[in-house]
């Protein structure tokens, strides 16, 4: 549904100095329907990246493909037309206050002149599809943030667009509104289709709605994939953020290992390496760690004690034939510093 190709944005120096390269040749394509996650520093080409998607920032060059058309190579009433494709979602929903929740998913209806009794069938579609019934006639300032935002999905979907871009969505919300936005959205791929991609410096909302992430660092894709592919790669720069390890215990005497595993080590759950360490007499405990399951598959980051059964400290041997078990089983193991 899009792809980017070279997509390169270079802004002159703002003073003379050297000029600024915010997007330095992205290629990335995101599948119809999915929700692609875009993560990354203050600075790191974010919002200039979603504004070359939009149309309403030209890329220095490359290509911007939604749905097989190069909008950047578009101009006037042809780049119009295309916006039509893209709905926009932003964390303040800006609502026009003289004006109920209704009128405001009318607006953009408005503007593009769809006829009245259009308009009011297509309204009632929105206030039902984002589950503002009975709050129709509300102005802004007898509705709760996460209804604003509800009515600023609502028009960003008004013109039946393919792909809804939101920047920050639920950055303005608490955390149990936060879930309710995240489910709406979920629900409004599953029903349309729609392909949807959220910028967001919050890695909870990435874990919970995202299928795919890439992270933006100086302009460029440093890491990209599928959740699952970038939690389960410790050596990468997104799983220590999704999956962030707990800080280390303290008073453990034991011999100490951290073991990533998930994705494609056969070590499926924190108790198959515990049953693994049995196997030569070795008791395993867990003093720290994060499990998380993505698309039904466990992810962990933990921190295992070592001991023989009899109590005694396990030897340096067996703690290298245990770390070279678990290494060939696919788990990053290493012995903890402490
Ligand atoms: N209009 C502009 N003129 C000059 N430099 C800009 C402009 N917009 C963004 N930049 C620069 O481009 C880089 C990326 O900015 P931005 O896309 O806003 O990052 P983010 O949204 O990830 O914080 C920054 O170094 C920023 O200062
Ligand atoms: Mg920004």
């Amino acid at each position: 549904m899009i792809t980017l190709d070279g997509l390169t944005k270079v802004f002159p120096a703002p003073s003379g100095g050297d000029p600024v390269v915010a997007l330095g040749g992205i290629d990335l394509h995101i599948g119809k329907g999915s929700i692609h996650g875009i993560v990354g520093r203050s600075g790191a080409g974010k919002s200039t990246l979603i504004r070359c998607l939009t149309g309403l920032e030209k890329p220095t060059s490359g290509r911007v493909e939604i749905d097989g058309t190069d909008i950047a190579a578009l101009e006037g009433a042809a780049l119009r037309a295309a916006r039509r494709d893209i709905g926009m979602v932003f964390q303040q929903a800006n609502l026009l206050d003289s004006r109920t929740a209704a009128k405001n998913i009318a607006h953009p209806l408005e503007i593009i002149g769809m006829p009245a009794a259009r308009r009011a069938e297509r309204v009632a579609e929105l206030v039902s599809l984002v589950g503002l019934e009975g709050r129709e006639n509300n102005h802004p300032a007898q509705l709760s943030g996460g209804q604003i935002q509800r009515v600023g999905i609502a028009r960003g979907l008004a013109a039946e667009p393919k792909v809804l871009l939101c920047d920050e969505p639920t950055s303005a919300l608490d955390p149990s509104t936060t879930r309710q936005i995240l489910q709406l959205i979920r629900d409004l791929r599953s029903r349309l289709g729609i392909t949807v991609v959220i910028i967001t410096h919050e890695m909870s909302v990435v874990r919970e709605v995202c299928d795919e992430v890439t992270l933006l660092e100086n302009g460029t894709v440093s890491q990209s994939g599928s959740l699952l592919e970038v939690a389960s790669d410790p050596t990468g720069p997104l799983a220590s953020e999704l999956i962030p390890l707990p800080p280390a215990p303290t008073g453990v005497d034991d011999v100490m290992v951290d073991c990533d595993y998930g994705g494609n080590s056969r070590m499926r759950t924190t108790q198959d390496l515990i049953d693994l360490a049995a196997t030569y007499g070795t008791r395993a405990t867990i003093v720290a760690g994060t499990i998380e399951t993505i698309a039904g598959v466990q992810v962990g980051r933990v921190q295992l004690a070592l001991h023989n059964h009899d109590g005694t400290p396990i030897t340096r041997p067996g703690l290298q034939q245990f770390l070279t078990d678990l290494r060939e089983a696919g788990v990053v193991a290493t012995e903890a510093r402490r």
